[in-house]
């Protein structure tokens, strides 16, 4: 299927590995121009190469903390210096710090805050000029599970998330009909995001090894494994695409079936 979005440009952020790194992969194999970001400019700098190696699109990195103001703001003005347009924007981020309440700090809380929901509205907001001028704009929005019910140990993912999906809806109703706004919320993936949180675990006394942490992991989902951040990647180019050109304000589960809640 061809999702008509070929000479595109988008940005993600946090895309040096996973979630972000594979929707770039396959933004970049349906011929958009993409720009990557992470804190690493090595880790970055080979990602760009590799993705421009096997897709064969063009790729600009742009260094730097999405918990940064200046970051956001180079994001957009070195893609429109480089591509001279912007239509996507997809949104990614580390994870915040897993624990339990008494265990965070109110830095912790404002840490959380400044890398998943300010990092989101500062781009959007330096973006969206830019974008409003191009045909068919799209804002994919990377969060969790953890906005549809709350996971152990994940006390600042359960709360700080919710407001992304805030932030999503009001865009959506906001910014249409020029500019789509949808949400992910992904399951357990196979990143290095689950191996940090099953090394937290592990610190934590609550599990004893690697293969035990994905084997818990594991066995939340009915699907009985983690999800593939590829396939992840594909519904974010399938939502930047106009063969989503009726999805807005969605918030999409990729989770395997892992997630009781009804709706
Ligand atoms: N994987 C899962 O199972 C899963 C499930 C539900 C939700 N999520 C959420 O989905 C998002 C992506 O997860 P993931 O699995 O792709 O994580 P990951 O594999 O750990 O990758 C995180 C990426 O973000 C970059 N990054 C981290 N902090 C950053 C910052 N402050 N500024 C700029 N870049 C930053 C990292 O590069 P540098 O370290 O070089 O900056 C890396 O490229 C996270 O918010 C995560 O919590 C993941």
């Amino acid at each position: 299927m061809d999702l008509e979005i070929a000479g595109n440009v988008a940005i993600i952020t946090a895309s040096s590995r996973g979630l972000g790194k594979a929707s770039a992969r396959a933004l970049a194999n349906e011929g958009v121009k993409v720009v990557i970001n992470g804190r690493d400019e090595q880790k970055l700098s080979a990602t760009a190469e590799e993705i421009r190696e096997t897709t064969g699109s063009k790729v600009l990195s742009i260094a730097g903390d999405i918990k940064e103001r200046e970051t956001l703001e180079d994001l957009v003005d070195g893609t429109l210096d480089r591509f001279g347009k912007l239509d996507h924007l997809v949104t990614s981020a580390g994870g915040p710090a897993s624990g339990n309440t008494l265990d965070t700090s109110e830095e912790d809380w404002y840490e959380g805050f400044d890398l998943l929901v300010m990092s989101v509205f500062r781009l959007v907001k330096k973006a969206v000029p830019s974008i409003r001028k191009g045909d068919g704009g799209t804002i994919v929005n990377i969060t969790s599970r953890s906005v549809k019910e709350a996971l152990d140990s994940l006390v600042l993912s359960n709360s700080i998330r919710l407001s992304v999906i805030g932030l999503e809806k009001t865009l959506s109703r906001e910014l249409a009909p020029e500019i789509r706004v949808n949400s992910i919320l992904p399951g357990p993936h196979q990143t290095s995001r689950i191996d940090g949180l099953i090394d937290q675990a592990i610190e934590r006394g609550e599990i004893e090894g690697r293969q035990q942490g994905i084997e818990e992991w594991s066995k939340s989902v009915p699907m009985g494994k983690l999800g593939d951040p590829e396939k992840l990647g594909s519904l974010v180019a399938f939502l930047s695409s106009p063969r989503a050109s009726f999805i807005n304000g969605a918030a999409i589960p990729v989770d395997g079936g892992s997630s009781r809640s009804n709706l």
